[in-house]
């Protein structure tokens, strides 16, 4: 069995970005910007956002974080969409969610210039990931696919089992693994909370990709031996021996699950690290436009 370390991978991969951005100075060139739109006290949006700003500053990319308060108004934020879309210092920028209930997120999401959608929410970057042309990959498929295409993990003819339907995760999972690509031509299978005979259907797995957010969801019984399981959930449980009062789990019963699996990406310490880099490398991909052009 091996563990799939996202966190080390994700560190190589930024002192790769940082290499870059160390030539891109030396050439003159123009840093890349990356910006965050933070609305409210979310707590863990605001946790995800300093992550996002300090990995900039790490691989040497500028960083803007904007701030607003929770009563905002959709209009006052499509504002400063807009002022994002055309500020030409800006290579990319995301709007950290949830947002607020008064706010309607697709509207947000509308808003934003798909050559700066770097978090490839925008229905122009979703369909063009669809078609397979040039596009920013979501963060989290797109670290996903980092880790089985950089740990060697063969997924041809293989089947995938998704669990979890999510614009963000196991739609567009379901979508690059199916694809005809490195790593891709998966025969996919897609679940969520209607399927029928989830178990069964688990053990024909070769890979399973579980974002559902339930802790420790998948159970041993529900796992083939020599699958590979990429573990998205990072659901907080409570924890009275931590300082926080809580622990970080993911959707599959870990202990468990570990000894039957050939690869097993780990909660904390797994997906969650490349996601942000993968936000990164789309920020280098915006800032040469190498998905747009000019
Ligand atoms: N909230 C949870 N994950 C994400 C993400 O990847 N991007 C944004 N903008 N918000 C999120």
């Amino acid at each position: 069995m091996t563990i799939i370390d996202g966190k080390a991978l994700s560190e190589k991969i930024k002192s790769e970005i940082a290499q870059e951005v160390e030539k891109i100075k030396k050439g003159g060139g123009k840093i890349p910007h990356l910006a965050a739109v933070l609305v409210g006290d979310n707590p863990a949006s605001k946790v995800y956002v300093r992550n996002k700003t300090r990995s900039c500053e790490k691989v040497g990319f500028k960083s803007t974080l904007v701030r607003k308060g929770a009563g905002v108004t959709e209009q006052e934020l499509i504002e400063t969409v807009h002022a994002l879309n055309n500020d030409d210092d800006i290579d990319g920028f995301i709007v950290q969610l949830p947002l607020p209930k008064h706010i309607n997120e697709e509207k947000i999401t509308l808003a934003i210039d798909p050559k700066k959608d770097v978090d490839g929410f925008h229905p122009v970057n979703f369909g063009r990931m669809a078609l397979g042309l040039p596009c920013y990959l979501p963060a989290t498929p797109f670290g996903i696919v980092t880790m089985l295409e950089r740990y060697g993990i063969e997924t041809s003819g293989k089947h995938a089992v998704i669990v979890g339907r999510s614009n963000i995760v196991g739609t567009p999972m379901s979508i690059l693994l199916s694809r005809k690509a490195k790593v891709g031509n998966c025969t996919v299978t897609i679940t969520h909370s209607r399927t029928q005979g989830l178990s069964g259907i688990l053990r024909q797995a070769d890979i399973i990709v579980a974002a559902i957010g339930i802790p420790n969801f998948i159970k041993k019984d529900m796992v083939q031996k020599g699958a590979v399981v990429i573990d998205v959930g990072i659901n907080r449980v409570e924890d009275a021996s931590r300082k926080r009062g809580y622990r970080l789990v993911g959707d599959v019963d870990y202990e468990a699950v570990a000894p039957l699996c050939s690869y097993i990406t780990p909660v904390p310490g797994g997906v969650g690290p490349m996601t942000v880099t993968s936000l990164l490398l789309n920020t280098l991909k915006a800032s040469r436009k190498e998905v747009y052009g000019s």
